[in-house]
């Protein structure tokens, strides 16, 4: 039966006792709001267990404890009666460090099911991480169904095939690719992490990125000799959107859709990489900030939007830089910490041949773990993970590069910051990674990839120091 010094990611205190309690047990809850948020306190005991939550989140949190207690068995999809199960008896207190705990996951360069989404969300709950930025739409498709608009879904939403590789040549693979979610399936979703006490944060990305919607709707668009498709290639496009009037009304009205979707108190307008932007493109950006302050939410932009001019108060992914960081908090946004150089998880996790597919920065485990951000205060309310999906276009490719850095991650976001990488290394590899092979996850081996998680196909470039970027996506 595992300890108590098994758990990943870490709480904040445990006291042992001696003696175990059998698992599933019926568990007396109860809420005590003067617990910090999302906080819970487990006492177990061999005739039973107290779980007192500050909130659903915390008694979430507090079943996720005690599933990792019982081993590994316990996040199999269902008893398989061969072992009995029984947990440690003593004490926990826990409460996570920041208050968003993020993972953005891009549906909209390869798309994932509704099916993948939820299970997803599951292990972003075994970790408990707290929210699911949802990458919804981009210039190599658009996902959400918005009513008003079918061409979104009818044109917008697959393309024609994929660039092959990352090289920026003409191969195409020629496969048409898409798919897009109905308003019930992105309400299922976001009931199911409701369960979970994830908040589902869904992005529409303005003004750039816009190519697929600008396909469906060319008048989104300048004029062009020959219409745009919805792009085949990776990288950053420089089809922006036109910033008129009627522009602003039509993503006004997608907008309008996604509130009745997505209770978040916080919604995605994108905002990251306009090559050509112009003031108009930042009024853009603004007054799509505004219209959601008007509705009661929040915009959450990527940290190019602070050169938009004056935006109402926002939640500022900060993926650049630190500098980044430092003006969105100077300007009294809020500041998600989202370093692309640390934490987007499809980059690659080491410079061996066999590794797949180079993008990025070369960046380990280890790497990841020992990430100390490098800024506190009020303003500074979390920390994201990025998986960008170019190179991701299978849900086998999404768990190899998200496991198991994403749990490093995980214990960076949750856990109090005394950590020890050469404590984390054994607790990952005795007891997390064989919880992520009963949850079923494909995770990335320590010591590298199996030979069928290679892609030989798409060769690696020379070996390169660490902590240069090896080549943009
Ligand atoms: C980004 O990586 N373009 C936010």
């Amino acid at each position: 039966m595992p300890g108590f010094d098994t758990l990943l990611p870490r709480p904040v205190s445990v006291s042992p006792m001696p003696g175990v309690c059998a698992w599933p047990t019926e568990l007396d809850v109860r809420i005590d709001p003067n617990l910090p948020p999302e906080g819970y306190r487990l006492e177990i005991t061999p005739s039973g267990i107290t779980l007192t939550a500050a909130d659903h989140a915390g008694r979430m949190h507090a079943q996720q404890t005690l599933r990792q207690l019982a081993g590994p068995d316990a996040l199999r999809a269902a008893a398989i009666g061969t072992r009995e199960l029984a947990v440690p008896c003593g004490i926990v207190e826990d409460h996570p460090r920041y208050r968003w705990r993020g993972c953005l996951l891009d549906v909209a360069r390869n798309f994932r099911t509704k099916a993948e989404v939820l299970r997803f969300i599951d292990l972003l709950s075994a970790h408990k991480l707290n929210v699911l930025h949802l990458h919804l739409t981009d210039d190599q498709g658009w996902r959400i169904e918005v009513p008003a608009f079918p061409k979104l879904t009818e044109i917008a939403s697959w393309r024609t095939g994929s660039m092959v590789g990352r090289h920026d040549g003409p191969e195409r693979d020629g496969r048409p690719h898409g798919g897009f979610y109905t308003t019930d399936d992105l309400r299922e979703i976001v009931a199911y992490a409701t369960e979970r006490a994830i908040t589902v944060v869904p992005e529409i990305d303005v003004p750039g990125h816009s190519r697929a919607a600008i396909a469906a709707y060319p008048e989104l668009g300048p004029e062009t000799e020959t219409p745009w498709e919805v792009w085949t290639s990776w990288g950053i496009s420089t089809s922006l959107l036109d910033p008129t009037p009627n522009t602003l009304d039509f993503f006004r009205r997608v907008f309008e859709h996604v509130l009745t979707i997505f209770p978040s108190p916080v919604i995605g307008i994108g905002g990251d990489e306009v090559p050509g932007a112009t003031p108009a493109h930042g009024r853009l950006v603004a007054d799509l900030a505004t219209y959601l302050a008007t509705q009661g939410r929040r915009a959450v932009g990527w940290d190019e939007v602070l050169d938009a001019g004056p935006l109402p108060p926002m939640v500022i992914d900060a993926w650049r830089d630190e500098a980044a960081a430092t003006r969105a908090a100077a300007a009294g946004h809020d500041v998600v910490l989202c370093p692309e150089d640390h934490f987007y998880l499809d980059h690659r996790q080491s410079d061996h041949p066999d590794e797949p597919i180079p993008v990025g920065y070369l960046r380990t485990l280890e790497d990841v773990y020992r990430y100390e951000p490098p800024l506190d205060g009020p303003l500074i309310i979390g920390i994201q993970a990025q998986l960008w999906s170019e190179h991701l276009d299978t849900v086998r490719r999404v768990d190899y590069a998200a496991f198991p850095r994403l749990c490093a991650i995980a214990e960076l976001a949750w856990s109090p910051p005394n950590r020890d990488y050469a404590e984390f290394l054994p607790r990952l590899r005795d007891h997390h990674l064989p919880r992520l092979d009963a949850l079923g996850v494909e995770y990335r081996p320590l010591d590298g990839p199996h030979p069928w998680q290679s892609r030989p196909d798409v060769p690696t470039t020379a070996h390169r120091p660490n902590q240069l970027p090896v080549t943009l996506i």
